[in-house]
């Protein structure tokens, strides 16, 4: 309790704090023509037609971007340190030897990913060390940029491994063990990359981690905002749904005889639909990948493997999708005839960030003169694995019509320079 007090009390002093306040003998700006330069250079690694990419988690793609960041690293003079799942950080010295500011993100994409996906946050943290090496600035505490391992999940799940397993939320091992849809394992890919490094995860405490991301939503756009200050991420679940009936003759089997896989994987995705309209505006049902065995023209479906997606920013309104999704599949089964197992890919319950972090982002940004609403984010993200850790934040800024995980992906240039501004200024408060 009064710990808590004194870091309020630590935390209103910082929200006091002007920006004119860093006494640097040059203030530092972010180049913003710098900035967009390294994506679209390090955007040529996995590149897509129509201007995605896809360098999916520990691919040979992930492993040449994790080359040129770490490459960028050293050329910046950041001691790069690897840890055993992977995660990348990039430590900058402060006045002093105590915790450090975190910040970054992820390079991993999904496998029709945008440009901007996590890569944002990366190579805005390594343009703010440069800023500040520019201006000649040393700030009190050490900062400390991360690319997180295996953000995405689209390969292995759960998604956020590296930072979950940095923050102790899974063991090491475990993760090692988790097998991707292509039937290798995390720790065996890791190493054939060469970055299963020697630091234990988690060997470097942070003060405070920040995250700078696109919104991947419509909110900030819809309404002509630019900064979003995220007050915390949706709750999820992730699940394999396994539908076993059998194969049979698609021109002599009565529908009554049928023990139809694809017919059962079809009636979950509608029943999706519905659920997320019964209850409402904050739930998310998506089935994301359906594979049907044999998936031939003329037999009868004999297995059906999907995944549902249940997200909702409200705990218990995501516990009763899950119930329902159960009683679905319970009614399915008995009703067409079919087995259907289940297993259970990741589970995530909401988090809040702490206020003072929140208050922070819309401070600065309004410092700096830039249009700033709180919000919560439908993505899941590293800082909701890191706030186990330490007090953690993002910022968000506005992704054109919304859309992410697609390989038109779109972020305005002046919108990448804002948020990038706002991570510079409320790093430079947070490492005072
Ligand atoms: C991560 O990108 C997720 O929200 O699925
Ligand atoms: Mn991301
Ligand atoms: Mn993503």
């Amino acid at each position: 309790m009064r710990c808590q007090m004194l870091r309020d009390a630590r935390f209103r002093a910082l929200l006091s704090m002007r920006l004119s306040e860093f006494a640097m003998p040059t203030p530092p700006h972010i180049n913003c023509e710098r900035l967009i330069d390294r994506l679209a250079t390090f955007n040529r690694i996995g590149a897509l037609p129509g201007g995605g990419n896809c360098r999916l988690a520990l691919s040979d793609e992930d492993h040449a971007g994790r080359d040129l960041l770490v490459r960028w690293m050293d050329e910046l003079g950041l001691a790069v340190t690897v840890d055993a799942i992977g995660n990348i950080i990039g430590a900058r010295s402060g006045r002093e030897d105590i915790a450090p500011v975190m910040f970054g993100s992820h390079v991993d994409t999904v496998g029709t990913g945008g440009r901007y996906d996590g890569l944002y946050g990366v190579l805005a943290g390594l343009e703010l060390c440069e800023a500040l090496g520019e201006a000649g600035a040393t700030t009190r505490r050490p900062l400390a940029l991360v690319a997180f391992t295996n953000e995405e999940g689209s390969r292995f799940a759960p998604y956020a491994m590296g930072s979950l397993v940095y923050a102790g939320g899974t063991a090491l091992e475990a993760a090692y063990a988790v097998r991707g849809i292509d039937g290798k394992t995390v720790g065996e890919e890791l190493k054939r990359i060469g970055y299963a490094g020697a630091a234990n995860p988690g060997w470097l405490k942070p003060y405070a981690y920040l995250e700078l991301h696109i919104e991947q939503g419509p909110i900030l756009e819809d309404e002509g905002l630019v900064i979003g200050a995220v007050e915390g991420i949706t709750g999820l679940i992730w699940t394999e749904i396994t539908v076993t009936g059998r194969a049979a003759h698609a021109g002599t089997t009565p529908i009554h005889l049928r023990r139809d896989a694809a017919y059962v994987a079809g009636e979950i995705v509608a029943f999706l639909r519905r659920l997320a309209h019964g209850l409402g505006g904050h739930q998310r049902c998506t089935a994301g990948r359906i594979e049907l065995y044999p998936n031939l023209v003329n037999v009868i479906a004999e297995r059906a493997v999907l995944t549902v997606d249940l997200r909702n920013t409200d705990a218990t309104q995501l516990q009763a999708a899950q119930r329902e999704l159960a009683a679905c599949l319970d009614r399915l089964a008995a009703q067409e005839n079919v087995t259907i197992a289940t297993r259970s890919l990741a589970r995530f319950e909401p988090v809040a960030f702490p206020d003072e972090i929140v208050s922070l982002v819309e401070a600065t940004a309004r410092e700096l003169g830039l249009s700033c609403r709180r919000l919560p984010s439908g993505a899941g993200h590293d800082a909701q694995m890191m706030a186990r850790l330490c007090p953690s934040g993002m910022i968000f800024v506005p992704s054109v019509g919304g859309l992410s995980h697609n390989v038109r992906e779109e972020t305005k240039p002046e919108h990448l320079h804002a948020g990038a501004e706002v991570l510079l200024n409320a790093v430079l408060k947070l490492a005072a």
